[in-house]
């Protein structure tokens, strides 16, 4: 294909230069390799006469925007969430939308682990004073943390990422009850480590740690809030690896602050990278820039399949991941 034939891609983010090889065969390419945040209107500006855009979750996709990139055929997100991008103004505009799903479970699931571990245990807090110089000498009851094995872990949102979290349950001989949308097979929850669906009520009560794994939407907006937090045990952990929003982080730093949850892990925020200045305040929570899928191999499976959604509509055929149109 001559460069003129190929159809023009914006690839809105810094992504691995394998993938951008492999993009070039197919595509003019527009890159951002120093990886600049582009405002609406500047996006609207670099898509016109595009055919595509690779873009990650940081990228708001609106009807506004697709109003004003009338060429624009597809928009191939590096994310398994899309909550940045309305799908109902992809179908009215014509434009094709597709995520990278389970590509990034298994390691997701690993990250939750991480998180749930080092909050309940208090890892970073103990990390913190051992780095500020303040360990004179080991007595029995320093950074006393929750038990994890034998305890019950509960998540709220159990799909792909949430059977996974599931799955890493037996290794510590822990009771799983969940709560999602829709209740598991009788197979499924025998293969997420036998886990029973619980009414959302129950599972804040019972759960010593909770997770949550469910996607964004406005309907589920601050579904862990002061009156959720309130039914938790004080001495439960609460983990998000799922997206900000979902938590109500006002509420939530209230009952760290006061002692009435006793440890968060955090990888999202409501208005993140902004998160709410409080959380760096509280010792009892331990916070990350949401990295769950951060390895090598699945951050390249993420874009590779956002490259491969991309060649395919470039060849007429359906993205394997279609979302929408
Ligand atoms: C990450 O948050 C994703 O949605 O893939």
């Amino acid at each position: 294909m001559s460069n003129s034939s190929k159809p023009s891609l914006l690839i809105a983010r810094a992504i691995f230069p394998e993938v951008i090889a492999r993009l070039q065969n197919n595509f003019t390419l527009e890159l951002n390799q120093e990886d600049c945040i582009f405002s609406p209107t500047e996006l609207a500006q670099r898509l016109q006469g595009k055919f595509g855009m690779l873009c990650t979750s940081s990228a708001r996709i609106d009807a506004t925007l697709l109003a004003a990139c009338p060429e624009l055929r597809i928009v191939s997100s590096i994310a398994v969430g899309y909550d940045n991008i309305d799908l109902h103004a992809c179908q009215h505009f014509g434009v094709m939308a597709t995520n990278a799903p389970d590509v990034l479970s298994e390691t997701t699931a690993d990250y939750a682990w991480a998180l749930l571990m080092a909050a309940a245990r208090r890892v970073t807090e103990a990390e913190h004073f051992l780095r500020a110089g303040q360990w004179q000498k080991w007595s029995y009851d320093f950074f006393l943390g929750a038990e994890i094995h034998g305890t019950c872990l509960g998540i709220l949102g159990m799909g792909r990422i949430g059977q996974a979290i599931a799955r890493r349950a037996s290794g510590f001989g822990m009771r799983v009850i969940y709560h999602n949308r829709q209740r598991l097979t009788p197979e499924q929850e025998a293969a997420a480590h036998g886990a029973s669906y619980v009414e959302k009520e129950r599972l804040l009560q019972e759960a010593d740690h909770l997770m949550l794994a469910l996607p964004y939407s406005p309907e589920v907006h601050h579904i862990i809030g002061a009156p959720e937090l309130a039914l938790m045990k004080p001495s439960a952990t609460l983990c998000n690896i799922a997206r900000g929003g979902i938590v109500d982080d006002t509420a939530l730093i209230a009952a760290l602050r006061e002692g009435r949850l006793a440890a968060a892990g955090l990888d999202v925020f409501e208005n993140e990278p902004r998160l709410n200045p409080d959380f760096l305040q509280l010792k009892n929570v331990v916070l990350s820039p949401h990295i769950a899928s951060a390895t090598r191999q699945t951050r390249l499976a993420m874009v590779n399949t956002a490259a491969n959604n991309l060649i395919a509509a470039a060849r007429g055929e359906r993205p394997p991941q279609l979302l929408v149109v």
